[in-house]
């Protein structure tokens, strides 16, 4: 009930934006866009985990796709920790860390797309251990430092 009200009234406000002619993104949510985001991560990285637990067969293509949709969406994810985004409308995980370090942070999310690249180069499978461990220490040097676990 109360999600409905919510979302009623953020379509309202969405017409209104649009009447205005103010582009809609300004006004998104930042938390729900990158936990949409970092969910899209952890969905590439499930894919390329199922290679490595031999579930799924080793094919450059699918690690081409998955680990460049990976380096997209780490990319795209520093657009969504602006400042005053700590706390919002829905639940984060996002420790207050981010901002007082926001360079490292930024720096910790590059690393992490670069891993991704060189991810979505690997044509061989003999590389492709060696890969994957380097992009899950980037996943982990970040949130260790910056996200709260959820428990
Ligand atoms: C630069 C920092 C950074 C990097 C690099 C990073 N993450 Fe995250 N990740 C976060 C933060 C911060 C959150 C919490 C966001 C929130 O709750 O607002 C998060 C949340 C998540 C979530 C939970 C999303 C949800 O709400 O359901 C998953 C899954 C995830 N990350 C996977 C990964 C994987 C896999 C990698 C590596 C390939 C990775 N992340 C790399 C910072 C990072």
């Amino acid at each position: 009930m109360t999600s409905r009200l919510i979302s009623s009234s953020r379509t309202a406000i969405f017409g209104l934006v649009a009447a205005l002619g103010i582009t809609s993104a300004a006004f998104a949510s930042p938390i729900e866009d990158r936990q949409a985001n970092m969910k899209a991560v952890g969905k590439a990285m499930g894919a390329l985990a199922a290679i490595a637990k031999k579930e799924a067969p080793f094919d450059a293509a699918v690690v081409n796709t998955n680990a460049t949709t990976l380096a997209n969406n780490v990319k795209e994810s520093k657009a969504h920790f602006p400042e005053g985004s700590e706390t919002g409308d829905k639940e984060t995980w996002a420790k207050a860390e981010i901002w007082q370090n926001k360079a490292d942070f930024e720096a910790k999310a590059d690393k992490s797309v670069e891993a991704a690249m060189q991810m979505a180069a690997v044509t061989e499978e003999a590389n492709f251990g060696a890969a994957l461990g380097a992009l899950g220490a980037t996943c982990k040097a970040c949130h260790q430092d910056y996200r709260r676990p959820k428990q």
